[in-house]
């Protein structure tokens, strides 16, 4: 075990100058990139420390439209709200003409980009794709085994699975249901995370990454690895994905049995943290491993605790705050962005995928930014700035 509670005390955490400086600096990155990244969205990863201008393809464009939705909210600069709606106007094409939508990740792509304009201005096109991408999810509910499913073809054998990152697509359904009245979508979300949560977690408190069923049954069958190091490992991401899901599900249902689930993942989460605090990509790895490290692990963390914090009973608000606030130092220490030259992301030593002997994974995006670490810094960096109001 690397890291305790008791243990945490050590390291410091950060100051309202702090959080003030690290947000300034990563809305200068963000404005200085819409030149390159309005007409077109930065890809999934840096290469070499630069991200690339892409079409409104893969699951992760919504990332950087957050990013830029959060330097509006921070400067009120009409610039920002200005290349924000074109890119949902872009995301209205996207899930009108269905390119590159055959997946469950329609949080990630709308709740940050088309719910967030809705929600800060009011935006119609914002809410019309955004509902439209919700529909998109709500197809993928499999009533046999009561789960939406991933990947792939509706009802194929080969993925017939829920895998731990759809908890951040769940806020997409919980929205729509209070915007349309229709309660279909938030009980299908309801379903997906209990069903969830009965089969990915582990009695260590660790996670599987992804969860198979029978389609015939719909019985849980097994967890496999995609992304972790081994199929009984711990992938520092999926346990993070955990962590925020959890909260967001609970900010929406506010049903107790979140709360401990949250506190157990979490305490894994924060256990398994080598000595600077910077997960491993997997937590099969510890300090002295010269394995990649995953940032942006740790950013979707800070997040979750800074959410469920606000649910807490008094004492585990302060001991989830306080952890939540040393990581958030460590990431601005050792992670960001504090020079253009360097790059034009915001946080550093993130890996999108490791391979490894047990999964079916090549090495992508290995310590390089990847867009969903630098928009989940900005919102630890601008949760800790203002009482702010979820985009989720
Ligand atoms: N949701 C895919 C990933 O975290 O890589």
């Amino acid at each position: 075990m690397a890291q305790t509670f008791e243990s945490m005390k050590k390291y410091k955490g950060t100051d309202k100058t702090m959080i003030k400086t690290a947000l300034n600096q990563a809305v200068d990155i963000v404005r200085e990139n819409l030149a390159d990244f309005t007409g077109h969205f930065q890809s999934s990863n840096s290469i070499n420390q630069f991200y690339e201008p892409t079409e409104n393809v893969e699951w992760t464009t919504g990332f950087w439209t957050g990013e830029i939705w959060i330097a509006y909210e921070s400067t009120g600069e009409k610039c920002f709200k200005e290349a924000a709606e074109i890119q949902v106007d872009s995301f209205l094409n996207r899930i009108n003409n269905k390119i590159d939508v055959n997946y469950h990740d329609m949080g990630f792509l709308y709740s940050l980009s088309c719910v967030a304009a809705y929600k800060l201005c009011g935006n119609e096109t914002g809410k019309k794709a955004a509902l439209l991408a919700a529909d998109n999810l709500a197809k993928r509910y499999r009533e046999k085994g009561k789960f939406i499913q991933a990947w792939g073809d509706l009802d194929s054998k080969d993925n017939y699975r829920l895998i731990i990152d759809c908890l951040l697509n769940l806020p997409l359904l919980y929205w729509a249901t209070e915007v349309t009245g229709d309660n279909s979508y938030a009980e299908k979300a309801e379903n997906h995370i209990k069903t969830a949560m009965k089969c990915v977690i582990r009695p260590d408190n660790s996670t599987y990454h992804t969860y198979f069923f029978d389609p015939e049954t719909g019985e849980p069958t097994y967890g496999v690895t995609h992304q972790g190091n081994r199929n009984n490992s711990a992938w520092a991401r999926g346990q993070a994905w955990g962590i925020y899901g959890v909260a967001l599900s609970y900010a929406y249902l506010k049903d107790p049995k979140y709360i401990e689930i949250f506190e157990r993942i979490t305490d894994y989460f924060i256990e398994h943290l080598p000595e600077d605090l910077i997960a491993y990509w997997d937590f099969d790895f510890d300090t002295g491993s010269p394995e990649p490290r995953d940032s942006s692990a740790v950013s979707i963390a800070v997040c979750g605790m800074l959410e469920m914090a606000k649910y807490l009973e008094p004492s585990k608000t302060q001991k989830y705050l306080d952890a939540a606030d040393k990581m958030l130092r460590a990431l601005i220490e050792h992670c960001a962005v504090k020079d253009k030259k360097e790059s034009n992301g915001l946080l550093l030593h993130g890996t999108y995928a490791r391979g490894s002997k047990e999964n079916t994974c090549s090495d992508r995006g290995v310590d390089e930014c990847n867009t969903w670490g630098d928009y989940f810094y900005m919102e630890a960096l601008i949760r800790k700035s203002k009482a702010w109001k979820l985009y989720w």
